[in-house]
């Protein structure tokens, strides 16, 4: 591995070699529960078999065009995100990945808006191309640094109304130098922070009020994760740009950005756009048998329900190990923070529950240092395999 690969993060031991539904195998032939559907992206499992069939009628039918011409497969996949977009009512491009799709929402937000700044949150992520970056974690770790960048809090339960005034006083000493907010509906990296919708309608209506955008990044909250197609359903607002990558591809590299139908009949913009896989077939026939497969298997419902029954089941192993607390979900996408007493670094304590849950077949992901575990399996998984993570994580001392 070593003499191969560049090591941009730490590798784990294992070394993958297939996979099929929520599980994969390794070189060894070991398998494992896949919890977090790779990135959270194989939200319709491992070498789904009618994913495959409809990748292979793709490929032998027309995979790319140039960036200009548009094709059957496009319009009919960007007729089924306008639907299910719902009161949005979206015109939708399709690239590749979350940061290219988060990149192009800033670029065309900066461009109708004649503005530069962006709102963010401090703890959020959105990628790490230098536009996204620069909204990644409040921008702290971009180089060369980014300006006119302005992190708000993230609004926790028992901080939201500070959170809103917070919003409200940073809009009110910027708002001529803002063109929009750039927000995830839950933030996943930043500890699996799960914001009141309250927060968002108030945001919404700040942003309406002094001429800024509302940008949600669904990369990993979209196509269908809390049960609703889009996160921002459930919070009865409507944003002016979504962002959704991950999920929408299946494990492929496939990402949209959905504009609402008031932004494109109100504002003007003139940019142009190119990039070399925009709104490629390929891409369209995946989004449209996500759209067509959450649809036949009812996977809306069935996030809501296992994703309550999931969470059931982690609340009752915080209530009997001391070792997770503060359970928490929406849908398909749930957290638990670890918790040792006296310890503040929970990197080397995560490595090791990592290292041990893999011992017993269950692929975990942690973030926030350690600190928190996020699940945000595929849609498919059982309640036996709920089952079978939390046992396998009650069982674990560190
Ligand atoms: C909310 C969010 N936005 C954007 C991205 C960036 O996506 P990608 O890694 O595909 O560029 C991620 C990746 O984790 C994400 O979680």
């Amino acid at each position: 591995m070593d003499n191969y690969l560049i090591p941009v993060i730490p590798f784990h031991d294992q070394i993958l070699a297939r996979g099929e539904g929520s599980y994969v195998y390794d070189t060894e032939g070991k398998k494992y529960l896949d919890l977090n559907s790779g990135q959270f992206c194989t939200i319709l499992g491992h070498s789904n078999e009618e994913l495959v069939g409809c990748v292979t009628e793709a490929a032998k039918t027309l995979v790319h065009t140039s960036s200009g011409m548009i094709s059957k497969s496009t319009l009919e996949a960007a007729e089924k995100l306008n639907r299910v977009s719902g009161q949005m009512d979206a015109r939708s491009i399709t690239l590749s990945t979350g940061a290219e799709a988060v990149e192009f929402a800033i670029r065309y937000a900066k461009h109708i808006m004649k503005k530069e700044g962006l709102i963010c949150f401090s703890k959020g992520y959105h990628g790490l191309t230098l536009g996204t970056q620069s909204i990644t974690f409040g921008g702290v770790y971009t180089a060369p640094h980014v300006n006119d960048i302005f992190p708000v809090s993230i609004a926790e339960e028992d901080t939201l109304k500070e959170c809103i005034e917070e919003f409200r006083s940073t809009v009110a000493a910027h708002k001529d130098e803002i063109a929009a907010a750039v927000m995830e509906p839950i933030v996943s990296v930043g500890g699996m922070i799960f914001p009141d919708g309250e927060y968002f309608r108030e945001v919404s209506s700040i942003c309406r009020e002094n001429d800024i955008l509302l940008i949600l990044d669904e990369s990993q909250t979209g196509f269908g994760r809390t049960g609703k197609w889009f996160c921002f359903q459930q919070f009865d607002i409507v944003p002016d740009m979504v962002v959704c990558s991950k999920g929408i591809g299946m494990g492929f590299p496939v990402s949209a950005v959905l504009f609402s139908g008031e932004l494109c009949r109100e504002r003007e913009f003139t940019m142009t756009h190119y990039s070399s896989h925009q709104n490629d077939p390929f891409a369209a026939s995946i989004i449209s048998f996500g759209i067509d497969s959450i649809e036949k298997d009812g996977l809306l419902d069935s996030n809501r329900e296992k994703g309550a029954y999931f969470l059931s089941k982690l609340e009752e192993l915080c209530s009997t190990n001391a070792m997770y607390r503060k359970p928490r979900g929406n849908g398909m996408m749930l957290g638990t923070d670890l918790f040792i007493e006296g310890v503040t670094d929970y990197r080397p304590y995560y490595q090791k529950l990592y290292d041990k849950a893999a011992e017993k077949g269950l692929l975990i992901q942690g973030t926030d240092g350690g600190r928190v575990l996020r699940f945000l399996p595929d849609y498919l998984l059982t309640k036996d395999d709920i089952d079978f993570c939390v046992k396998v994580l009650g069982e674990i001392t560190l």
